[in-house]
């Protein structure tokens, strides 16, 4: 396999990179170690675009970038869905984020705060206000923000139509395709597939998520990405209103097809994929606090995700070698889903030599040794 580009991780940042080389015109080739929509972090996760609902709990740099591809976002799947013909459950409905206690309600007067400093749009509810926009809200909740701008999308949709536009724009998505290594020989990248053909490209792009790292020959820069284990519950069910429900400790995103997410625990436990009943016990306790009809919906799916994520908790994109051919796309941690437009952009602006004004703010080099 010969390209222009290869591409390591078919999950939402490799794709949307790979989308957008092809859509430029490169040849491009990515390799996916499983399946498209089996193990990357995206096929667990809710889909949630939440710069405002997450505000208080990302840092500066890493809520400027989500903005920055939040307003991308329309456009973005707007273009997916018409090339690929897939839709892939983009819906603005907003978020209410509710307090259950007088202690919920003292956190959400600091989101709304940090809100305000990034003018983001926020409006205070009292219960009857928030059970009048979301029915299903039960007895307890005492309050709440309603933030019309933090949207959602289907992960497993939108990789499925990324696969179909990387295709179409004439890029190789092959599967089953675990990279062994990666060297670089005569100005061109060699990458060995175990069992399989070897891929040659000019360039290459490590999009693997938390396995970035194991992807990366010795001698460059190697991002300290380690694995943020999330688990995820599938619902059977739908919520009376479309809207996403949070609370300090839950969030439950409810699907126009019949379907209910509720996610996340956040555990640091490396790589092992077995959920605990604690944490699913705790996520089920949490939601069904704020919403009642949990109770009665079938539990269809514990779904196991590893973020990427780095100690500073802001993406590691740009190159890792002196020569400016060897790139990463790693380190989204919590906003995979939602950095993807923008990552594909700055990437690709990148190995075209023309830079991005953000590129500074992730660029990998800052794990450079002294
Ligand atoms: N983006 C939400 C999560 O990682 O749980």
């Amino acid at each position: 396999m010969t390209a222009d580009a290869v591409v390591v991780g078919a999950g939402v940042v490799g794709l949307a990179v790979a989308e957008e080389l092809a859509r430029a015109g490169h040849r491009v080739v990515v390799l996916e170690r499983d399946r498209v929509g089996e193990t990357c972090a995206a096929a667990a996760a809710a889909g949630m675009l939440a710069p405002a609902a997450e505000a208080d709990a990302t840092p500066q740099v890493t809520t400027q970038l989500a903005l920055e591809s939040h307003r991308m976002y329309p456009d973005w799947v707007a273009r997916l869905e018409d090339v690929s013909g897939t839709p892939v459950g983009f819906d603005r409905s907003g978020t209410l984020v509710v307090a259950l206690d007088a202690d919920d309600l003292r956190e959400l007067v600091h989101l709304e705060r940090a809100q305000q400093r990034f003018g983001l749009r926020t409006q205070r509810l009292s219960a009857s206000e928030a059970r009048a926009l979301q029915p299903s809200l039960g007895p307890s909740v005492v309050g709440g923000l309603l933030l019309a701008d933090d949207w959602q999308v289907d992960p497993r949709r939108l990789l499925e139509a990324l696969r179909r536009c990387v295709e179409r724009s004439g890029g190789r998505v092959v599967e089953g395709a675990p990279v062994e290594a990666l060297r670089r020989q005569n100005g061109t990248w060699r990458v060995q597939v175990r069992g399989g053909e070897e891929a040659a490209a000019r360039l290459v792009v490590v999009a693997a998520g938390a396995w970035s790292p194991s992807v990366l020959p010795p001698g460059v820069l190697r991002p300290p990405v380690r694995p943020v284990r999330g688990v995820v519950l599938r619902l059977g069910a739908g919520l009376e209103a479309g809207c996403v429900v949070r609370t300090p400790r839950v969030y439950v995103v409810p699907r126009s097809w019949g379907e209910t997410v509720v996610g996340a625990t956040v555990e640091e436990r490396g790589w092992a994929r077995e959920a605990l009943a604690g944490g699913v016990y705790e996520l089920l306790r949490e939601s069904r606090r704020a919403l009642p009809c949990v109770d009665e919906m079938p539990l269809r799916e514990v779904a196991v995700g590893f973020r990427p994520a780095i100690r500073d908790n802001v993406p590691a994109v740009g190159p890792v070698d002196g020569e400016g051919t060897l790139f990463v796309a790693t380190g989204h941690y919590r906003k995979g889903v939602e950095l993807a437009p923008l990552t594909a952009v700055m990437v690709r602006q990148l190995v075209e030599g023309a830079g991005h004004p953000l590129a500074g703010c992730v660029d990998p080099r800052r794990f450079a040794e002294a």
